[in-house]
């Protein structure tokens, strides 16, 4: 298939790229930097710095996983902006790319985190489950919504709900690594806030399942089935680095360096991909123990 990937240069991108092309599909990527980009991608890439440059290349399939980093600095006006536009203007661009093709792309798999649904405490989540209503909440909602336009061309919307995205080079866990590593990790916060977290291996998997599967369409629950605390993923982490993490962060510590992000930190839903399971689709790290466990062997084998 000829696919068209927004943020394929990004940390999940990058690796969804890799293994699309492993598979023999045909990318095209959106990227602000061709040439750095092209650094992180398989060979024979097309990248163009628009989504409108692909209107020629009449993409089969759609993958939009574009945006300003949620979880980075504070919070200011600017940033919150940057953090719309940077999903909804590339969105919107991609439902007109899907108006203007002659023949509409089949399906357009498009990103939402698991913060659509808000700081939930320990009740199960699943897809039936109603969005939250904090700036995240809202900014997932409206992400979504310009995706399910693209369903008055025809198109087949899958939307996936990530959780947090685990590997070894990059996202949050490269980010939490020099601290635990030194023996200063620790809880954030009161640390029950769930944390829903995937392998990055199965996050790619699942998005080729959705791309496969021609009767899949709506929202998804992107994360393992069994999500954990804060303070269990921060012993679980802290046990498979030999380390110890008796540190805690205080809540107002959090608030007062990350003002507002500090939600993202704070807070969670305890989030189960219920659709995704009733689709037959089946993780290869269902525990995060299992997913820890390959990401550092991995890194010393
Ligand atoms: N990683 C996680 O744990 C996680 C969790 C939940 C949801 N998600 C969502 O999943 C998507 C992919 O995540 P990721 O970790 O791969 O993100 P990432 O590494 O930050 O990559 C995002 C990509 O988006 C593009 N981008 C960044 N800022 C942009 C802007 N202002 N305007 C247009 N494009 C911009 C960049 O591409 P160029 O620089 O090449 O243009 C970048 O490669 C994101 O939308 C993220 O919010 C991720």
């Amino acid at each position: 298939m000829r696919i068209l990937i927004t943020g394929g240069s990004g940390f999940v991108g990058s690796l969804l790229c890799q293994r699309l092309h492993e598979k023999g599909h045909e990318l095209l990527v959106v990227s602000r930097n061709p040439g750095r980009a092209q650094a992180k991608l398989p060979p024979r890439t097309e990248i163009r710095p628009e989504i409108h440059n692909f209107a020629e290349n009449q993409p089969e399939a759609i993958v939009n996983l574009a945006g300003d980093s949620i979880a980075e600095g504070r919070w200011s006006e600017a940033k919150k902006q940057r953090l719309i536009d940077s999903r909804i203007e590339t969105t919107n661009a991609l439902v007109e790319l899907c108006g203007q093709l002659k023949q509409p792309p089949r399906c357009l798999i498009s990103g939402s985190a698991m913060g659509y649904y808000g700081d939930r405490g320990d009740e199960e989540i699943t897809e039936q489950s109603p969005a939250g209503n904090e700036f995240i909440a809202e900014l997932c909602q409206q992400w979504e919504s310009a995706a399910q336009q693209a369903e008055d061309y025809g198109v087949r919307v899958a939307l996936v709900r990530i959780g947090l995205v685990l590997d070894r080079d990059g996202g949050s866990l490269a980010k939490m690594l020099p601290a635990f590593k030194m023996g200063l990790g620790g809880t954030l916060g009161s640390g029950k806030q769930y944390m829903p977290w995937i392998h990055r291996e199965d996050l790619i998997r699942l998005i080729v399942f959705l791309l496969e599967n021609e009767k899949l369409g709506g929202a998804f629950n992107a994360s393992a089935p069994n999500p954990v605390t804060n303070a269990e993923f921060t012993r679980a982490l802290a046990a498979k680095l030999s380390r110890p993490a008796i540190l805690p962060v205080p809540e107002l510590a959090l608030k007062l360096i990350f003002g507002e992000m500090s939600r993202v930190l704070l807070t969670g839903a305890k989030m189960k991909p219920q659709r995704l399971q009733e689709s037959g689709f089946e993780f290869k790290y269902p525990e995060l123990e299992q997913a820890l466990s390959e990401i550092f062997d991995k890194q010393t084998a």
